[in-house]
């Protein structure tokens, strides 16, 4: 059926049947990314390194969508884990067709302070495993006209101090973003990412944050996004839904800023 020629209801409901593959599956957007798209009746491959909790994802996903979900888990910035992740999905669902690329970590660091092992982990974690797994999935992509959403951040497209190797990491998921939609685009795979603000998840208290610097971070966030508030896991997941459906069928290359308009902010 033509785009033009799908009611409104077939198109928010396009991804039943999608084989999706999800990283970061066992905490956050990850998570609530997994838990919308099997409310939506895709077909689930989630990675994530702490088995137990990718498996309370993944039974959270069974009692809400029609299918248990595949595991493979595993650490992405080892090469074979991520072959390993590929291999798995093809030979358990036959095809992939839609890739959620969310696994990620923040870490606290300036020019000054950022040494060379905070910087290679950000860029393996958050550039390298990204390329990687995108790279591989590319070709089974195009046999199915699917697409790739990435998990970028506000911190790719402006500038925050003391967050330095993060920042660049993201930068390059932009990048990563619009320069393989514009390769993709005539093989009908399109590319894009989400931009969030501050969400409401595990990641900074893992960069090191206690609970009462996290309290006041949280609290903060009246004044640093314009809507006043930080953002909950499954607004961001909604949004990944709208880019991975063909709702948002003639929309490739878009990092989405999903940030209660924090990008839009200047300081007076
Ligand atoms: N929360 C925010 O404010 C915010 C804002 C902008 C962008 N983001 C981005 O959103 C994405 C998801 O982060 P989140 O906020 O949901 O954080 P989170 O709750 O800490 O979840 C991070 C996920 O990434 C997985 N992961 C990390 N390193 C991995 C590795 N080497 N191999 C495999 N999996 C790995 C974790 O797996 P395990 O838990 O199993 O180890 C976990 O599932 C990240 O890319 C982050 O940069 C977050």
């Amino acid at each position: 059926m033509s785009a033009e020629g799908q009611t409104a209801a077939s198109k928010v409901s396009s991804l039943k049947g999608k084989v999706t593959l999800i990283t970061g599956a066992s905490s956050g957007i990850g998570a609530a990314t997994s838990i919308l798209f099997a409310k939506l009746g895709a077909k689930l491959a989630l990675n994530g390194r702490n088995v137990e909790n990718l498996k309370k994802v993944a039974q959270q996903c069974a009692e809400v969508g029609h299918a248990e979900p595949l595991l493979v888990p595993g650490d992405l910035t080892d090469e074979e884990v991520v072959k390993d992740a590929i291999d798995k999905t093809i030979g358990h669902f036959g095809k992939l067709d839609v890739l959620i690329n969310s696994a990620g970590i923040l870490a606290m660091g300036s020019i000054e302070t950022t040494d060379m092992e905070q910087f290679d982990r950000v860029m393996n974690t958050n550039v390298r495993c990204v390329y990687q797994l995108t790279h591989l999935a590319v070709p089974h992509l195009i046999r199915t006209k699917g697409c790739i959403v990435n998990v970028s951040s506000v911190n790719g497209q402006r500038s925050f101090p003391g967050v330095l190797a993060y920042c660049m990491s993201k930068s390059a998921i932009d990048q990563l973003t619009s320069c393989a939609a514009l390769e993709l685009a005539s093989k009908e795979v399109r590319v894009n990412s989400v931009c969030p603000g501050v969400i409401v998840t595990e990641v900074h208290k893992r960069a090191g944050l206690n609970d009462e610097q996290y309290a006041k971070f949280l609290e903060r966030c009246r004044e640093t996004h314009a809507l006043g508030r930080p953002g909950q896991a499954d607004e961001v997941a909604q949004a990944i839904a709208f880019l991975a459906s063909d709702a948002a069928s003639f929309i490739t290359g878009v990092n989405l800023p999903v940030d209660g308009g924090r990008h839009a902010m200047c300081p007076r």
